[in-house]
């Protein structure tokens, strides 16, 4: 069994919402519920904060002693330096995912201050984008 975190950033709790041409229309607990069963031989937990210092804290809070993150942060990737701190900082290793392809969007969503402390990176394939990065870990 295997104690996995998904944490998601800012303006993700509007998914099924927000911007559903590029984000869906699923909100994230009902997608959630539905990993949980399909991982039911291990711990799957969710942390969501629209705070940068909150992502922090948990990154430090399950840093040392989960066996994955899987991290969506939103536009935090994209502007962070203390969130790729963070990942450094702490030994549990870190997925970065996107819910979109961020390649193939603004200039601006090309770079990650966290991507070069993280063990990979899924983009693009919608929420299955955690599906894929729970995976990774198992
Ligand atoms: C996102 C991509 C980011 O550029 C954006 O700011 C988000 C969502 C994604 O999942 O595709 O908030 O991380």
């Amino acid at each position: 069994m295997k104690k996995i975190v998904v944490i998601n950033g800012p303006n993700l709790n509007l998914l099924g919402v927000r911007e559903k041409s590029i984000y869906g229309d699923k909100d994230f607990l009902s997608f959630f519920e539905d990993l949980k069963k399909e991982f039911s031989d291990h711990e799957l937990t969710y942390f969501q904060s629209n705070h940068e210092g909150a992502l922090i804290d948990k990154l430090h809070e399950v840093g040392f002693s989960y066996d994955g993150v899987v991290f969506n942060a939103g536009a935090y990737t994209h502007t962070s330096v203390a969130l790729g701190d963070a990942i450094a900082a702490i030994t549990t290793p870190v997925v970065e995912v996107h819910i979109s392809n961020v390649h193939q969007r603004e200039s601006f969503r090309h770079h990650s201050y966290l991507a070069k402390n993280c063990v990979g990176v899924i983009c693009g394939f919608g929420l299955a984008s955690y599906r894929l990065g729970i995976q990774s870990f198992l």
